[in-house]
């Protein structure tokens, strides 16, 4: 299974959401993340850093805390840029094989690496923040979610209260994450924070969004 996290809006959770969802998923499951990103925010999550070299998508990967990740690399910034959509749809499917469910975390944008992983998906995920501009992006989703003929499943970050919109290809999940430093903390670290309040807190806090998120996603 293949679940995309998307949202053309930068800075909204995409890369949080990836990497906790393979980190507790990685619990039950032989899971993967894929780091779609030239920005490479995945793979510094994980403590890697972004490979220097022209790789094929899919064709190195690193297992930490039990989650196989493939590190975002200079071969992403050719495949935005030759839009060969079809050849990333295949290349995601490929890599998608040797694992019971493969994350990926995709660039804020609208561009070949993100719209194949789109078509590539299985379940599409979407944070949404409660900005006015955020929400925008959301009817903006949906219009090329809707073009597309895929649906996605939107949940609330950084607030405390889940927004409702109406909107054809988007449904709107009555899960909200609030702003936590642990997040911020954990970053600076290059762990997961649902990683990293384990080792730190007696009652983790954060783990239970992620796993009603995976719950979800996975019906
Ligand atoms: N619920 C939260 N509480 C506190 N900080 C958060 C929360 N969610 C995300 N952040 C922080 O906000 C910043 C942006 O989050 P993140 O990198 O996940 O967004 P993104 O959508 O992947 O951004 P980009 O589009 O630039 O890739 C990060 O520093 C992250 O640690
Ligand atoms: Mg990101």
């Amino acid at each position: 299974m293949i679940i995309t996290v998307i949202n053309q809006k930068g800075g909204v959770g995409k890369t949080t959401t990836a990497v906790n969802l393979s980190y507790v998923l990685s619990k039950s499951k032989n899971v993967a993340l894929l780091d779609m990103d030239p920005e490479g925010g995945s793979t510094t999550s994980f403590g890697m850093k972004r490979e220097k070299k022209e790789l094929e998508i899919g064709s190195k990967s690193v297992n930490i805390f039990n989650v196989e990740v493939f590190p975002a690399h200079l071969g992403l910034l050719k495949a935005e840029l030759n839009g060969d959509v079809e050849d990333v749809v295949n290349k995601i499917k490929e890599t998608a094989k040797d694992f019971d469910i493969l994350v990926i975390d995709t660039p804020p944008n609208l561009g070949t690496l993100a719209v194949a992983s789109m078509i590539a998906a299985d379940k599409i995920l979407s944070p949404v923040t409660p900005q006015p501009l955020a929400l925008e992006a959301a009817k903006n989703l949906d219009g090329r979610l809707q073009s597309l003929n895929k649906k996605a499943l939107a949940f609330t970050n950084l607030s405390n209260k889940a927004i409702s919109l109406e909107l054809s290809s988007v449904q709107f999940l009555n899960i909200h994450i609030p702003q936590s430093r642990l997040f911020i903390e954990a970053s600076r670290l290059g762990v997961p924070a649902t990683r990293y309040e384990e080792v730190r807190l007696k009652k983790p806090k954060l783990s239970h969004f992620f796993e009603e998120l995976a719950k979800v996603t996975l019906e």
